[in-house]
């Protein structure tokens, strides 16, 4: 893109020519951006080719989406056929979507391998998918707690074990899990929720050691309360209007403002960042009485 036209991307029709006279007076300006493209609207994901499990729907859809206008091309894994199909037109030729189960391992070796070997390369793993549910510890059905810890915790090792040699075959890369401000305090009837998401917080810890080596860089994101179909099967009216509340910034965020975050994580922008959880909360874990 011609840095004339990055400089009036921002604009209103006047600041348009607002921004034209003053390029015309500093023609420095014009010459300086062409040398160091600081000026144009660069793509930050530009060639990059992404893999988002559970990236059909809530803020796995909103990342996928983030990377793909950051010049990504990304796969979308997920287990829900109709959402798949929406998140692909949305994506308009920019996410491949893929059914897949990232509670089974085989199929997700084979799901990355695939998408991998097809895109020519794996740059960037976000492990997003999950099985939301609460209630008492004691009222929790066995088969619900195996559901919950082969989505949100196993098929994180899965899908990070699939992605690992794609990634170091690449020179390096970068892998975000989906933690949540849920670590930092108990939530009521979360406990299997909250344990799981603390775990993935030690994985993190964990895996930014381990795959630094390989220039692999391992964060988390930690959402406060964001509203997706997922945690609207949890959180009730109240429950919002009490979170909101509580927030020092008296505000949810939006599944878009963590896909902004993701963008930022897995581009070059965060070269030197490895280990961190960022969260995005608005102040909430911090706030006192
Ligand atoms: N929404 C929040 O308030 C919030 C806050 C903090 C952290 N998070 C984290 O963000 C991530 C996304 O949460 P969300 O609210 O968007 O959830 P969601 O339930 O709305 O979406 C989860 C997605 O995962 C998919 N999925 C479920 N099981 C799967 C499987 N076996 N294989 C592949 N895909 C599967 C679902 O189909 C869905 O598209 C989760 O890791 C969650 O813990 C969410």
């Amino acid at each position: 893109m011609e840095p004339q036209a990055a400089l009036t991307a921002h604009a209103d029709g006047s600041e348009e020519s607002r921004a034209g006279r003053k390029n015309a007076a500093y023609p420095e300006i014009r010459a300086f951006a062409r040398r160091h493209g600081r000026l144009t609207a660069m793509a930050r994901l530009e060639g990059k080719n992404a893999i988002v499990t559970g990236g059909a729907g809530g803020i796995g859809r909103a990342i996928a989406l983030a990377f793909a206008r950051e010049g990504a091309k990304v796969a979308v894994l997920d287990v829900k056929e109709e959402l798949l199909a929406e998140a692909g037109r949305a994506g308009e030729g920019a996410l491949v979507p893929m059914r897949c189960d990232v509670t089974d391992r085989a199929a997700v070796l084979d799901a990355v391998d695939g998408f991998a070997d097809e895109a020519g390369g794996l740059d960037i793993l976000v492990n997003n998918a999950v099985y939301f549910h609460y209630a008492p510890l004691v009222d929790m059905a066995e088969d619900t707690v195996h559901r919950m810890l082969d989505v949100g915790l196993k098929g994180t090792f899965w899908a990070t074990q699939a992605a690992t040699p794609h990634l170091i075959a690449r020179g390096g890369g970068s892998v975000l899990n989906l933690s949540s401000v849920a670590v930092s305090f108990s939530i009521k009837n979360a406990a299997v929720y909250t344990s799981i998401k603390g775990a993935i917080d030690a994985f993190t810890r964990q895996q930014a050691v381990e795959l630094a080596p390989h220039g692999i860089r391992v964060n988390a994101l930690a959402p406060g309360p964001v509203s997706t179909p997922g945690s609207n099967s949890v959180i009730d009216e109240a429950g919002w209007a009490s979170r909101r509340a509580r927030t020092p910034l008296q505000r949810i965020a939006d599944p878009e403002e963590i896909g902004a975050a993701a963008v930022y994580l897995a581009s070059d922008d965060a070269r030197t960042i490895a280990g961190v959880t960022l969260k995005i909360d608005g102040a909430l874990t911090i706030a006192g009485p």
